[in-house]
C-alpha cells in the first residue's frame, strides 16, 4: 500500500470519537481510530503525523480509569490530547487534576493565545464547546497555557518545546465553530501534513490495491441497489473490469420498476456485468400465510443465502467475494464498561464462508458520507448516491401480516406516489426515509355515489442521523395532502391515508 501521511486518534470511549475521525478527513488527511490500550508496539509501528487523544466518560482520577502508555509523548509525534485525552496527558505528566465546582456542559467564551499555531488565523475570543466534570488545576511541568475560559484556567496548554498540546472543549462538533479550523491548524501547522488525501487519489490506491489482490481470479459482488454495494462495485469495475461478476437478486420484494433500473445502471450505463436472478416466486412462496415479522425475515435472509450461493457457483474461477463493508462496522470500540476492545461482528461474513471465498472490502476504511462522495466522482447518478435506505426484506415488512402479490402491488404503487411527491416538493434529501405500509384492516369510505370498504395505507417520513433515533418529519400538510389524494385518486384498493406521527424510541421506523 503506498505510504501517505497518517493521523491516529486513540479512543477512550467518547461518543464523539468518530466525529474527529470525519473532521480530520475533512482535512483531506487519512486516519484511524485504534482503541487507547492497543499495545505501544502497535502504535509505534502505525507511523503517524501526529496522534490524538479522544474524550472520554470516566474520570482520569477513577480508578478503573483508561490509560495510555506514556512512551506516546516520547515518540517525537505531536500529540493533542481532547477533553479526557488533556486531562490525561496532565495527569500522565505530574500535572494535578481536580474536580470542577460544577459540570461544566455547554457552550463557553474562551480567550486564545493567536501567536499559537493551534489558533492562528482565528480571533482572540472563541466560542467553544465543554463537556467534563474534571479539571487542570495545574498544568504539567514544562507546559504553558494558551487559552482559558472563565470556568476553566487552562482551557489549552502545550509545551514549550514538544509538540504535546490539549484542550480542554470539543472541537470536533458542531458547537464549536472554528473547531474544525483548530484540527486543520493542528494536522497542517502542527503536523506538517499536506492534506492530499482526497477521493481521486484513494480512488487510484484502491485500484492498485484490488489489481494486485485479484490478480487473474474473478470477483462477485452482490447487488442490493443501496449505495454501499453500488460503490463498492463501480470501483471493483474500475480495477479489473470484466473480471468483475455482479449479482442481483430480484426477491420480488421490491419497489415499482426498481428491479429495471438496477440492471440499466449498471448493465447498460456502466457496462458491468450484471446476472439477474428472478427468484420473486420462490420469496413469495415461502413467505405465503407468514405474519409474524420475525418469520418474515429468517425466511428472507437464508432463502438469500441459497439463491446467490447457487448462481455464484455457477460462474467459474471465482476467488473473491466484493462486500460494501463500512468504517464504522470495523472500528475495535472502546466499551464503556472498560476499554475493552470489542469487535463488532458483520452481517455478511456468512456468504464468503459458504463460498469459501476471500474478502475484498474496498470501502472498510470510509464513513457513509465519504462512500457518497467516492460515488460521485467514480460517476453514480445523484439519485443513487443519496438515496435513502431501504431494509433487505423490502416490502415484505412494510405489508403488514401476510405477503401476497395484490397486497405487493398496492403498496408499489402508493409508495411510488409518496416518493414522487417528496421528490417534487424538494424535501427527499431532507428526510432519512420516506415510504408507504399497507395496514391489513380495511375501513369504510364513500367515492362518488358509492360506499366503499377498502385498504388503508400508512405514511411513514422520519429525520434521522443514524436510525438509532428518529423523529417523524414534519412535512407540509399541502404535501401530505397531494400524496393522499393521488393514492386514494390513483390507487384502486386504497380508500384512506394516515400519516405516522410516531418517535423512535419508544416506535420504529419501520413498523414491522
Ligand atoms: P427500525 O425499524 O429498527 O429500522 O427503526 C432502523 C433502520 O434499519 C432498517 N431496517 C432493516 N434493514 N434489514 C435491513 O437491511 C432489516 O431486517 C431491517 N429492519 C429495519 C430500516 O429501514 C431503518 O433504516
Amino acid at each position: 500500500m503506498t505510504q501517505h501521511e497518517k493521523i491516529l486518534i486513540l479512543d477512550f470511549g467518547s461518543q464523539y470519537t468518530q466525529l474527529i475521525a470525519r473532521r480530520v478527513r475533512e482535512a483531506r488527511v487519512y486516519c484511524e481510530i485504534h482503541p487507547c490500550n492497543v499495545p505501544f508496539e502497535k502504535i509505534k509501528s502505525f507511523g503517524a503525523r501526529g496522534i490524538i487523544l479522544s474524550g472520554s466518560p470516566f474520570y482520569v482520577t477513577a480508578a478503573d480509569a483508561p490509560m495510555v502508555d506514556k512512551k506516546v509523548y516520547e515518540l517525537g509525534v505531536p500529540v493533542l490530547g481532547i477533553c479526557y485525552g488533556m486531562q490525561l496527558t496532565t495527569h500522565l505528566l505530574g500535572g494535578a487534576v481536580g474536580k470542577s465546582a460544577y459540570r461544566e456542559y455547554g457552550p463557553a467564551k474562551m480567550s486564545c493565545d493567536t501567536a499559537n499555531p493551534l489558533f492562528s488565523g482565528l480571533s482572540a475570543e472563541q466560542d467553544v464547546w465543554m463537556s467534563h466534570g474534571d479539571r487542570i488545576d495545574k498544568a504539567p511541568d514544562g507546559f504553558v497555557t494558551i487559552a482559558h475560559t472563565e470556568n476553566s484556567p487552562v482551557a489549552a496548554m502545550r509545551h514549550k518545546d514538544k509538540a504535546i498540546y490539549g484542550i480542554q472543549f470539543h472541537p470536533e462538533v458542531a458547537h464549536t465553530p472554528n473547531g474544525s479550523a483548530m484540527l486543520e491548524n493542528f494536522v497542517y501547522n502542527i503536523c506538517g501534513c499536506k492534506g492530499d488525501w482526497t477521493m481521486r487519489s484513494f480512488i487510484a490506491e484502491s485500484v492498485e490495491n484490488i489489481r494486485k489482490k485479484v490478480g487473474t481470479g474473478h470477483v462477485i459482488c452482490g447487488l442490493s441497489g443501496g449505495v454501499d454495494s453500488s460503490v463498492a462495485a463501480m470501483l471493483i469495475h474500475e480495477a479489473i473490469g470484466d473480471q468483475l461478476t455482479c449479482i442481483f437478486v430480484d426477491n420480488g420484494l421490491l419497489r415499482e420498476g426498481e428491479a429495471d433500473k438496477v440492471m440499466s445502471a449498471y448493465a447498460d450505463h456502466f457496462h458491468i456485468k450484471v446476472v439477474k436472478v428472478d427468484a420473486s416466486k420462490l420469496f413469495l412462496g415461502k413467505l405465503a400465510g407468514v405474519t409474524d415479522p420475525q418469520a418474515k425475515r429468517k425466511i428472507i435472509g437464508p432463502a438469500f443465502v441459497d439463491v446467490f450461493v447457487a448462481e455464484a457457483k455457477k460462474i467459474p474461477n471465482v476467488k473473491f467475494l466484493a462486500q460494501g463493508t463500512l468504517y464504522p462496522d470495523v472500528i475495535e470500540s472502546v466499551s464503556f464498561r472498560g476499554p475493552s476492545a470489542v469487535i463488532k461482528t458483520h452481517h455478511n461474513l456468512e456468504l464468503g464462508d459458504l463460498l469459501n471465498l476471500d474478502l475484498i472490502e474496498p470501502l472498510r476504511e470510509l464513513f457513509k458520507d465519504e462512500v457518497r462522495a467516492l460515488g460521485e466522482e467514480l460517476g453514480l447518478p445523484k439519485d443513487l448516491v443519496w438515496r435513502h435506505p431501504f431494509p433487505g426484506p423490502g416490502l415484505a415488512i412494510r405489508v403488514l401480516g401476510d405477503v401476497t402479490e395484490e397486497k405487493l402491488s398496492i403498496l408499489r404503487k402508493a409508495d411510488t406516489i409518496i416518493l414522487d411527491e417528496l421528490k417534487k416538493s424538494g424535501l427527499y434529501d431532507s428526510v432519512w426515509q420516506a415510504f408507504g405500509v399497507f395496514l391489513p384492516v380495511k375501513s369504510v369510505g364513500v367515492m362518488g355515489d358509492e360506499r366503499t370498504y377498502e385498504n388503508v395505507i400508512a405514511i411513514r417520513s422520519v429525520t434521522s442521523k443514524d436510525a438509532m433515533t428518529a423523529d417523524f418529519a414534519q412535512l407540509p400538510f399541502e404535501v401530505l395532502g397531494r400524496m393522499s389524494n393521488r393514492i386514494i385518486g390513483e390507487v384502486r384498493g386504497v380508500n384512506r391515508v394516515v400519516y405516522d406521527i410516531t418517535t423512535k424510541p419508544p416506535g420504529t421506523i419501520e413498523w414491522e
